[in-house]
C-alpha cells in the first residue's frame, strides 16, 4: 500500500485507536428521503464535529456538506437501483475523477453476493479497486444483505472475505452471532454497519460486542440520526468503539447527555 493510500486510510479509521465512527447518510440513493434526512444539512451539520467519516453521495456533499467542515468523506460511488426494483442492479455511479475533485478519503460500493446481479456487483469493486490502487484512493465495500438472505456468519464470512480477496482495503458489513469468525476470516478491517434503528442500549451492545470481538469500528446512520439525542448517541458510541466503554457506561452518558440538552 502507497503513502497516499495508507495516509487517507489512517484519516478515516484513526491510528490512535485503530478505530472509526462512521456516519452513514447515504440512504437515499436508493431509499430517496429517508426519516431523519428529509433535509440533510440540518441532521448532518451537528453530528460533524463527533464523526471520524461521513459516508454519503456526492449530490448530498454538494448540497448539504459545509466545505470548510474538517471531516474525511467516505463517497459512495454505485447506485443505479430504488426500493422499487431489484436492489443487487447497481453499476459504478461517480468517476474517480469526480472523487480526487471532491478530496474524499475513500470511496464505497456494494456487492451483493448471491443476488441476482452478484457478478456485477465484484466486477465493479474489482474494477474500482484498480483505480483506487492507480491514485492512492481506499475503497471500502459494503456486504449488502438482500430481502431473502440470513445474516449469519457462514454468509457474512463468505462476503466479507469475497471482497478482501477482490481488493477492498475495508469491509463494512453487519453483527452476527460468531462474528468473531467473519473478523477472523476477513484479512482487511472491517466495520459493522448498524441498520434499522433500534434502542440506544441495544444498539450500544451490539457495537460493543463487535469492537471487542475485532471490528475496527462501526458505520451507522439511522440509530443515530433517527434517535431522539442524535448527538448524545454518537458521543456515546464514541465511548464504546475510542473508549471501549461498557455499553452501560456509554448508555448513562447518552442519558446525561441528552439530558443536559432538555434541560432535564
Ligand atoms: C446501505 C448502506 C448504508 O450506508 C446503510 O444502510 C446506512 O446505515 P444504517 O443501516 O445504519 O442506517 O451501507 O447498504
Amino acid at each position: 500500500m502507497d503513502w497516499g493510500m495508507r495516509n487517507r486510510l489512517a484519516r478515516v479509521i484513526k491510528p490512535q485507536t485503530g478505530r472509526t465512527v462512521m456516519l452513514a447518510i447515504d440512504h437515499g440513493y436508493f431509499q430517496g428521503p429517508t426519516t431523519g434526512l428529509e433535509q440533510p444539512a440540518g441532521t448532518i451539520s451537528p453530528l460533524v464535529p463527533y464523526a471520524d467519516a461521513l459516508m454519503l453521495t456526492r449530490g448530498v456533499l454538494r448540497t448539504s456538506v459545509d466545505p470548510g467542515a474538517d471531516v474525511p468523506i467516505v463517497l459512495r460511488v454505485s447506485g443505479g437501483s430504488s426500493i422499487l426494483k431489484e436492489l443487487s442492479n447497481e453499476d459504478i455511479t461517480t468517476s474517480m475523477e469526480e472523487a480526487i475533485r471532491l478530496n474524499v478519503a475513500a470511496v464505497t460500493l456494494s456487492i451483493f453476493v448471491g443476488a441476482e446481479h452478484e457478478k456485477q456487483t465484484l466486477v465493479s469493486l474489482s474494477k474500482l479497486v484498480n483505480e483506487g490502487e492507480r491514485y492512492g484512493i481506499p475503497v471500502l465495500a459494503v456486504t449488502a444483505v438482500g430481502r431473502e438472505m440470513a445474516r449469519d456468519a457462514r454468509y457474512l464470512g463468505l462476503a466479507c472475505r469475497i471482497a478482501a480477496e477482490l481488493g477492498a482495503h475495508f469491509v463494512k458489513t453487519y453483527y452476527c452471532e460468531d462474528f468473531e469468525q467473519v473478523v477472523g476470516g476477513c484479512p482487511v478491517p472491517l466495520v459493522m454497519a448498524g441498520g434499522k434503528k433500534i434502542e440506544e442500549l441495544e444498539a450500544l451492545k451490539l457495537s460493543y460486542n463487535a469492537i471487542q470481538e475485532g471490528a475496527s469500528g462501526v458505520d451507522m446512520g439511522r440509530t443515530i440520526f433517527q434517535s431522539e439525542h442524535p448527538t448524545a448517541m454518537i458521543q456515546a458510541v464514541r465511548a464504546v468503539v475510542h473508549e471501549n466503554a461498557k455499553p452501560e457506561e456509554a448508555f448513562d452518558l447518552f442519558n446525561s447527555l441528552a439530558g443536559a440538552k432538555s434541560g432535564v
